[in-house]
């Protein structure tokens, strides 16, 4: 099979010198996985690299890093198709988690994230003592099945933003496996769950990183998404959540009135005129005022969306 010479530009970082890049050639076909880069070039010319890897099957989650700026797993990366157009590649540690040495990173925060929203099934006294049965129906299983595929791989909350700026938020995987109980009828917790999860469920952004990087298709902002769809039956409100149904609220009446989601009225009716002249003032100072005060006309066939919300309702 046709080879080409590729080069492979490594951040690497050790506590005595810090973070430096490295570069090392070799050759490779089209089926040649950057677990298999990183294996050969640790065994033919670096002893001292450091990585994870062990199934090469995108299944036990060890190879998780950035190639080229993504978050990949390295066993499900094919090197040439990788490289760019001068045949060089460049690969780093993960975001948000701290080194321990070349591409290896300090996953322990991800995992105290997953054991905060109680990961496993806790049914009925009588299925734990035997005497019970409790079945699922295959539609049912169907619905949490994707949240559990998990491989805790980490990529997703190392793509996060939020997870970045917001420690009191959870972080993709959890959310998903919290949700993955909310939504399991054998489950005896669903109250004490949401109570873990709604607070944080609303400080995402939405920006779908972890949907974009996840090699299992787990899609942990849908986890989320549906998690929030649980609030109107919530009682345990928080400072987060109280915001979050005003903005519901807003987002309900300005359709209603004007036939979709102007932006700055969805602002001030959910933060409130105080909140809204604080962030006016920081709109001011970065040129972006104007905004504020473009002109957004209303749906013309307002009956249509009258007929719609009525629906709804
Ligand atoms: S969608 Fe939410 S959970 Fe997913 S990466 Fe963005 S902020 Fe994080
Ligand atoms: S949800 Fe996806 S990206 Fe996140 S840890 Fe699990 S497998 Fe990895
Ligand atoms: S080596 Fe197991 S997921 Fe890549």
């Amino acid at each position: 099979m046709e080879e080409k010479e590729i080069t492979v530009n490594i951040k690497k970082y050790n506590e005595k010198d810090g973070a430096f890049w490295k570069s090392y050639k070799l050759s490779v076909d089209k089926y040649t996985q950057m677990t298999e880069v990183l294996r050969r070039i640790k065994s033919e010319q670096d002893p001292s690299l450091a990585y994870r890897a062990s199934c090469h099957m995108a299944v036990c989650g060890s190879c998780s890093m950035k190639i080229n700026g993504i978050p990949s797993l390295a066993c499900r990366t094919m090197a040439l198709q990788s490289a760019d157009e001068k045949n060089e590649l460049n690969v780093e540690s993960m975001d948000y988690y701290p080194g321990v040495r070349d591409l290896i990173t300090d996953i322990d925060v991800f995992y105290d994230k997953i054991y905060q929203v109680m990961p496993r099934l806790i049914p009925d006294d009588s299925i734990v003592s035997g005497e019970g049965e409790q079945r699922m129906t295959p539609e049912d299983q169907t619905e949490v099945w994707k949240f559990q595929e998990c491989i805790y791989c980490g990529l997703c909350v190392s793509a996060c933003p939020s997870v970045k700026e917001d420690e009191k938020f959870l972080g993709p995987a959890a959310h998903a496996k919290g949700f993955r109980f909310v939504d399991d009828d054998r489950d005896t917790k669903k109250q004490e769950r949401l109570d873990l999860l709604m607070d944080s469920a609303f400080r995402c952004t939405s920006c779908y990183m972890c949907y974009e990087v996840c090699p299992q298709d787990v899609q942990p902002v849908i986890a989320i998404k549906k998690t929030r769809n649980y609030l109107d039956d919530y009682k345990g409100d928080t400072p987060v959540t109280i915001m979050a149904r005003k903005h519901d609220d807003a987002v309900e009446d300005l359709i209603e009135t004007t036939g979709k989601i102007k932006e700055s009225s969805l602002y001030l009716k959910t933060f409130g005129f105080g909140e809204a002249m604080k962030d006016a003032v920081n709109m001011f100072k970065s040129g972006k005022f104007k905004y504020a005060f473009e002109k957004d006309s209303n749906v013309k066939n307002m009956e249509e969306i009258k007929k719609l919300m009525g629906e709804k309702k």
